[in-house]
């Protein structure tokens, strides 16, 4: 077994861009997108696949299995697909994709949409045990809340409809986990939603990259990670926060330092990307000159951009802002909403009202 069918899980609404990921890396061809998922074949599959930034988790599909009903008899046809798995050449292609060596366990998640006669644990069981089997390693139940030991071998059963799919992850830990965020704050961004605010913005080598609300430091090091040309500052106007993107961005080569988003010590013209996600939630809200004045962003975003740049901004409401927004003079060339633990906020990118060209004089 050389090709790979593998899925990409990801935050509902950034379906196509992790779609658009896979195939500008050449990772893979997209045979379709579904509910917070992108399937891909991959003739040769390799370490690649691992550093999707904008994926929340990349999975080697072992089966798909159909006529799963609401019944617990229901969960033979499962167990009996696990048994029936390829269990080495999938290990061998999770190797070849970079994941671990020698794991000293197996471990079950599992999510099913509508109502069942069964709960995710029974799912997880019914698998485990004949994957166990299979590979030779004992089986770590999440059944009464335990996590598995780290290092194991995670499969993943989703089940909707009559359909489940058998999964198996590459990663020794899901993606979205980055080694680089040793310290969190309060409103600190999901990496792959940074890496899809990123991508929006469509980085080119040597672009100046900013962003006025860096937190610790999350989307300035997703930039870096994803294009390493690129010039690209971070700033807070709280130094804890500062403190915690200098730590986290060690070695990026990102430029940190203190600064009020409505008095940005940044000249006019000179920003070609503006990609952030303001503090316009209750998580953090607004402080020094923007808690006075929040319109005073969209004056300083403006005046900073250069006339051909571009900004991408995760908007918890959208509408309210957008008027701000129009009156500094930046029109939205694209909306997309998505949906993280329960909030919907919008990606949206807006880009500097272009002057009315003039007209030539009439002869
Ligand atoms: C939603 S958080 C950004 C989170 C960040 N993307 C991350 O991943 O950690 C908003 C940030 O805006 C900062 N902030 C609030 N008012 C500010 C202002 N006037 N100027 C600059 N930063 C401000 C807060 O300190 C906070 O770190």
């Amino acid at each position: 077994m050389t090709a790979a069918r593998l899925v990409a899980r990801t935050i509902r609404g950034i379906e196509p861009v992790v779609a658009e990921e896979i195939r500008c890396g050449g990772l893979g061809r997209v045979e379709h997108l579904g509910h917070r998922e992108v399937w891909f074949r991959c003739a040769a599959p390799g370490p690649a696949v691992l550093g999707l930034r904008c994926a929340d988790d990349v999975f080697l599909v072992g089966a798909t299995v159909t006529g799963i009903g609401r019944s617990r008899a229901d969960l033979r046809l499962l167990a009996r697909a696990a048994g029936e798995l390829p269990v080495r050449p999938l290990l061998a292609l999770r190797r070849r994709c970079g994941g671990a060596a020698a794991p000293g366990s197996v471990d079950v998640s599992a999510s099913f949409l509508g109502r069942r006669n069964y709960t995710r644990y029974d799912i997880e069981d019914a698998v485990g045990e004949p994957l166990a089997a299979g590979t030779g390693l004992p089986y770590r139940s999440r059944r009464g809340g335990v996590a598995p030991p780290p290092g194991g071998l995670s499969w993943r059963v989703t089940v909707a409809d009559d359909r489940a799919v058998l999964a198996l992850r590459i990663g020794a830990r899901p993606a979205h986990r980055r080694d680089y965020r040793r310290i969190s704050r309060p409103g600190s961004l999901h990496p792959p939603l940074a890496g899809a605010l990123v991508r929006l913005a469509r980085p080119v080598n040597g672009a100046r990259l900013l962003d006025p609300f860096c937190g610790a430091g999350t989307i300035p090091i997703e930039a870096a990670l994803t294009e390493h040309t690129l010039s690209i500052v971070g700033y807070d106007r709280d130094p804890a926060a500062v403190a915690a993107a200098t730590a986290n961005g060690a070695g990026t080569g990102v430029g940190w330092a203190v600064a009020d988003a409505g008095r940005l010590p940044v000249p006019t013209g000179t920003v070609d990307m503006v990609v952030s996600n303001p503090p316009w939630n209750r998580q953090v809200p607004p402080s020094g000159t923007l808690a006075r004045n929040p319109r005073w962003f969209w004056r300083e975003l403006r005046r900073v951009l250069r006339p051909d740049g571009t900004t991408v901004l995760l908007l918890p409401d959208p509408d309210r802002h957008l008027a701000e927004a129009a009156r500094a003079g930046l029109v939205p060339r694209e909306r997309r909403p998505v949906s993280l633990s329960g909030t919907h906020p919008e990606i949206v990118r807006l880009e500097p009202v272009r002057p009315p060209r003039e007209c030539p004089p009439e002869f």
